[in-house]
């Protein structure tokens, strides 16, 4: 049975002593899944900051995504060992295809199986997607079968709500991932979310975290800080109101931050 924990702590953007550090801390603090990539250059550093906190492993959840230079069959299950290698674990619990890459050379089925075999290793608990649309979301599904797909790990929100492939995904009974919540740090100055969160003594981003939470949604924030690291995990606790919920559903503006020629698929 799959299972996406609901909040964990992202890593993009960070190398060096800082990721290390905003690991320490958000283990520190209480996360228990870190969301890292091939591409994101820091797997070995996030493994050092998982075995210097001397959390259990078993406690804990690790994903990492597939570079879409890896794709082809026989790179796909050696760089998967590559990255526990450097994540210092025998196991990810998650694995995902970080883009659709269409035309990159490498076909879906090919990848697909590929991650499918990774998981029949033992290399990974669970496999998934990131970035996929509708169709190609229904391609994977048919190379792979449905319950296969944990999670597809996507930009949103409150300026990108993407309603209509996050009703496909539910209805598929597939995770939805939300990644930049805080639409890396945009949404936190918009007045409507300020208005909410002073209503609920809560910050702007617990507001936009909670309205992720409340859609069915897991959310992966990023912070180098250790006080933002904290208070947005209490975005757990932060209940919104039906009236709350409406009014964040009027700031949808097609808001992507994230599009990279090559690698986006024709967003729904
Ligand atoms: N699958 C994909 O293709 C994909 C693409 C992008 C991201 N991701 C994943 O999603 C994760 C989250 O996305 P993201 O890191 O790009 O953006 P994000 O989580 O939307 O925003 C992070 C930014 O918000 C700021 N921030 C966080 N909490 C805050 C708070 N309480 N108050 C004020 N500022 C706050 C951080 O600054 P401070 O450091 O100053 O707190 C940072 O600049 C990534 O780290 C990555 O793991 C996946």
């Amino acid at each position: 049975m799959n299972h996406i924990p609901s909040f964990g702590v992202g890593t993009f953007r960070l190398s060096g002593q800082t990721v290390i550090d905003s690991v320490r801390n958000a283990l520190d603090v209480g996360y228990r899944a870190v969301d890292t990539a091939q591409i994101y250059g820091n797997e070995a550093e996030v493994g050092q900051a998982i075995a210097e906190s001397g959390v259990p492993r078993a406690e804990l959840f690790v994903t990492t995504k597939i570079w879409t230079d890896n794709y082809a069959r026989a790179k796909l299950v050696p760089s998967l060992r590559e990255s526990l290698k450097k994540l210092r674990t025998d196991y990810v619990d998650l694995t995902l295809i970080h883009w659709p890459a269409p035309g990159n050379g490498v076909e879906l089925p090919e990848f697909m199986d590929a991650l499918a075999e990774a998981k029949a290793l033992g290399l990974t608990r669970q496999i998934g997607i990131s970035n996929f649309n509708i169709e190609l979301t229904r391609q994977a599904i048919a190379a792979v079968g449905k319950g296969e797909i944990a999670t597809n790990q996507i930009e949103l929100s409150p300026y990108l709500q993407g309603h209509k492939l996050t009703a496909f995904l539910q209805e598929q009974g597939i995770q939805v991932t939300s990644y930049m919540t805080l639409a890396y740090g945009k949404v936190l100055k918009d007045p409507v979310l300020a208005s909410i969160a002073a209503k609920h003594q809560a910050t702007v981003a617990q507001v936009a975290l909670a309205w992720a939470l409340q859609l069915g949604y897991a959310v992966i924030p990023s912070s180098t800080k250790r006080e933002n690291l904290a208070s947005n995990l209490l975005a757990r606790g932060l209940k919104l109101d039906a009236e709350d919920m409406a009014l964040i559903a009027t700031l949808e503006r097609n808001g992507r931050e994230v599009s990279p020629e090559g690698l986006a698929p024709a967003w729904d």
